[in-house]
């Protein structure tokens, strides 16, 4: 028989930014209200909870603030049943015996992540660009746009929108009502990149959630206090590796001028082919920062968040947003194609004609 962690309990701390990630890894678990999310009711129940835990686990990992929790237990299930190891995943992250020893008691909330993050290697060097990983900010952002359902969520905001969306298409961008959950997710995401221990400061700034995680702690006892510690401890500075290795130069070659590779938007990055160069868009919107689809049928990336189009080279032409989409750095290393997004270049200071910021074909 084998045994396998089962979630008997999951709350959301504070901080929630309103992404809509969680309700999608877990949708009969998470609900996304205006302001927050929240637990359905069914899943207070841990009979509810056991069989979702994958889900819940999903939605945790997914989380870019980090507020989701949840305690475990351990439990024996049938051969089948059990979690296979994850490939990825170095062998000293598998509990041990004596982690596993005691029989019922629960896994605290905090320790599952915590026995995570012990593994990581405290520096700043990341390669999961490098190796073609989704970037994670991207990945909540794509999520976000995903729920809002796309372009019917330019439908749904017209009819909100007082004199229609014609009226303020054309109002000034600087006028236009924000989107706040949009402005959030972007928000906080940079921030968690730069500071990923922001979200643990704001939790530990709030006095009431001081007391109530002191109570936790005493609750926790001699078997939680470690991992307790270490969650509350600083976590590592992690920065992913900005450079993102794109493939050959001779398959946008082959592309026709004017065409999209859209195989690195998980990146953040549109590829696209002009006369005689290649050059990397990047897919956030300059209006607010939301994800724009490309619209293969009309030729243009369309913003689901207030409608800004823009032409395959990046150069808006409707909507509200202001300018062009921006351009990545662009170099050939060992033969390989590389984009480097912590270089970018604006169209409005006439910084696309710059070295680097295009490869010749
Ligand atoms: Fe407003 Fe894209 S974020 S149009």
């Amino acid at each position: 028989m084998a045994t396998k962690d089962l979630i008997t309990k999951v709350w959301i701390e504070e901080g929630c930014i309103v992404c809509d990630a969680c309700e999608t890894a877990a949708p009969d678990v998470f609900e996304v209200q205006d302001e927050t999310c929240v637990i359905r009711p069914a899943a207070l129940d841990a009979s509810f909870t056991k069989p979702l835990s994958s889900d819940i686990e999903d939605a945790a990992e997914e989380c870019p603030v980090d507020v989701i929790k949840f305690d475990t237990i351990t439990e024996e299930v049938p051969d089948g049943e059990a979690e296979p190891a994850k490939p990825s995943e170095p062998a000293e992250e598998k509990p041990t015996a004596a982690e596993k020893a005691p029989p019922t008691p629960s896994t605290t909330a905090s320790e599952k992540p915590a026995e995570k993050k012990k593994a990581k290697p405290e520096v700043a060097t990341v390669t999961a660009s490098m190796a073609g990983q989704p970037d994670p900010a991207i990945a909540g952002l794509l999520r976000a746009a995903t729920a809002r359902g796309g372009n019917a969520g330019i439908l749904k905001k017209e009819e909100s929108m007082p004199g229609g969306a014609e009226a303020w298409q054309k109002k000034d961008p600087n006028e236009l009502p924000p989107d706040a959950r949009q402005t959030k997710v972007l928000e906080a995401a940079k921030k968690a990149k730069q500071d990923p221990d922001s979200s643990r400061r704001a939790l530990v700034s709030s006095a009431a959630l001081a007391v109530g995680w002191g109570a936790f702690g005493l609750g926790a006892g001699v078997a939680g206090g470690p991992a307790f510690a270490r969650f509350m401890m600083p976590n590592v500075l992690e920065e992913p590796d900005p450079r993102v290795r794109v493939g050959k130069l001779a398959q946008y070659i082959e592309m026709e001028p004017g065409a999209v590779n859209e195989a690195y938007k998980p990146q953040g990055i549109w590829m696209i082919r002009e006369e005689g160069r290649v050059v990397a868009l990047n897919i956030i919107c300059t209006h607010l920062g939301c994800i724009p689809n490309w619209l293969p049928n009309d030729r243009k990336f369309k913003c689901p968040c207030h409608g800004s189009g823009y032409k395959p080279d990046g150069i808006n032409f409707e909507g509200p947003t202001p300018r062009p989409l921006e351009r990545f750095r662009l170099y050939m290393s060992d033969g390989i194609v590389v984009v480097d997004k912590s270089k970018k270049y604006q169209y409005e200071l006439g910084q696309w004609d710059m070295l680097g910021s295009f490869l010749e074909v």
